[in-house]
């Protein structure tokens, strides 16, 4: 065959890799440590292509045609270590070990290493679409051996989704852990947009009154314009339709209020923080689910004195409902941005050569972000100078007039009537703080002076200076 690969572990998107390979004609290998999986995953999926079960990794190596390319996809962390453990010895030099995970960027630059002390080449590769996606198309993001990447790009190129320009949504991005970098920073993105939706769900809900029909059609309507379009809108517009099981009640009204995260959004702030990248979008999504599920929250919920300033009216449904589509429509570019300025600032220190229009381009199919509005961002960063681009004259011209006018009054009302919009509001500070001419630091360098002597500059003369304040 033209293609074959090993898959270990057949966990949701293990599965789902696994059989869109062997879909897409590759021999397919596949090993889950609970022998059990291996038996269900063959009984339900076996005859989808040429599959292969086997339940020891000396079977499973045995099987593999050389230079072998494997994948491991089970849980980030120690797990990965594990596998590799025992993997590594059976393993002959040019094979290729692939980690589809969601690694942290350091392990794998770690496990690259490991890897290369074997003579075996290291990939790591984010993988995004959820189940579905891993199945049907996922949005593949590789880094580490190019060479390695070369060989099994053609199997990639078949499994991955398209990208909606004649192109795929794999691609090889760089050296080290710059793959999974660059996965990590999709879900700190991720996290951001779906902060901007539930305070646009809030807000619609709280102050608009909006029911959940009328929610969905919300939804189902911005995901039918250009500028909106994306797969977070898509799939709210569809939750809000679904019902329980007894089909009476709509579903989300009985889902708790309390998110949980995996830790690739803390890895994003944490990383945004080290490289000093102000990410406050991205970390306003990552702190309003840790609050949602915290104890302090919980002792303190309707138990703090409320006072709301309810002098402005709320204006009618589908007024309300054009605001919140500027200000979700703003705030989501910003959070796009500050994960592209991360890659950006992260690329030049680790020395990754990332093409930022290429990680757009990638991100337009496949992934849990996609959106229309990545387009402009491709274009924006395939030009020599994106701050004159076409792409980011088209992004900017979207904060003119009434748009920018809404998203404020948004921040305004959501504020004074007391429903929290940490994202909106934050990235609304960040779009103020970008724009000003001035900003208030030269405050905080006089005090850093006056109490610490740290120093300060002028706007009149070179140097660094102290005062005897
Ligand atoms: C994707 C998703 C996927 C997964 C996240 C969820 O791109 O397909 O991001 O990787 O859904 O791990 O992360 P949290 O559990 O932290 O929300």
């Amino acid at each position: 065959m033209e293609h074959s690969i090993g898959v270990i572990g057949l966990g949701v998107m293990g599965s789902a890799l696994a059989r869109n390979a062997a879909r897409n004609g590759a021999f397919t290998v596949v090993y889950n440590r609970t022998t059990s999986k291996v038996d269900e995953f063959m009984e339900s999926c076996g005859k989808e292509g040429t599959i292969v079960g086997r339940k020891s990794y000396e079977e499973f190596v045995a099987e593999l045609p050389t230079p072998r390319a494997i994948v491991i996809m089970v849980e980030a962390g120690s797990a990965v270590d594990a596998v590799m453990t025992d993997l590594l010895p059976l393993l002959q030099k040019r094979d290729i070990l692939i980690d589809g995970g969601n690694s942290h960027y350091r392990d794998t630059q770690r496990r690259e290493k490991e890897c290369a002390e074997h003579g075996v080449r290291y990939l790591g590769m984010g993988v995004s679409g959820g189940e579905k996606g891993a199945l049907e198309g996922p949005s593949m993001m590789l880094g580490g051996d190019a060479a390695a990447y070369k060989e099994i790009e053609p199997l990639l190129q078949k499994m991955a989704a398209d990208d909606g320009v004649n192109g795929k949504c794999v691609a090889y991005l760089g050296t080290g852990g710059v793959g999974h970098f660059v996965k990590m920073a999709h879900n700190g993105i991720e996290y951001a947009l779906m902060q901007i939706i539930a305070e646009g769900y809030d807000y619609l809900k709280i102050l608009g009154k909006f029911t959940n029909v009328q929610l969905a059609e919300t939804f189902e309507a911005w995901n039918g314009t250009e500028e909106m379009k994306g797969f977070l809108i898509e799939i709210t517009g569809t939750i809000f339709r679904k019902k329980d099981d007894s089909g009476k009640s709509d579903l989300i009204d009985f889902i708790a209020d309390r998110a949980k995260t995996k830790g690739t959004g803390r890895w994003t702030v944490e990383a945004a923080l080290s490289y000093g990248v102000p990410a406050p979008t991205i970390a306003a999504g990552l702190q309003a689910r840790i609050l949602s599920g915290g104890e302090l929250h919980a002792r303190l919920q309707g138990k703090l004195p409320e006072h709301l300033d309810t002098s402005e009216p709320v204006a009618p449904p589908l007024k309300t409902r054009s605001y919140m589509r500027s200000a979700c429509e703003l705030s989501m570019i910003l959070a796009y941005l500050q994960g592209f300025e991360l890659l950006r600032v992260a690329s030049i220190e680790e020395k990754w050569n990332l093409n930022l229009s290429e990680v757009a381009r990638i991100w337009r199919g496949g992934c849990i972000i996609r959106s229309a509005m990545l387009a402009k961002f491709q274009e924006m960063f395939a030009s020599r100078d994106p701050w004159t681009s076409a792409g980011w004259q088209v992004l900017k011209s979207r904060f003119e007039g009434e748009r920018q006018f809404d998203w404020r009054h948004i921040v305004d009302l959501a504020t004074s009537r007391g429903v929290p919009a940490p994202a909106i509001t934050s990235a609304l500070a960040y779009y103020d703080a970008l724009r000003k001419e001035r900003l208030p630091q030269n405050l905080t360098q006089a005090q850093r002076d006056f109490f610490g002597a740290h120093l300060y500059e002028r706007m009149d003369k070179k140097g660094e200076f102290h005062t005897e304040w």
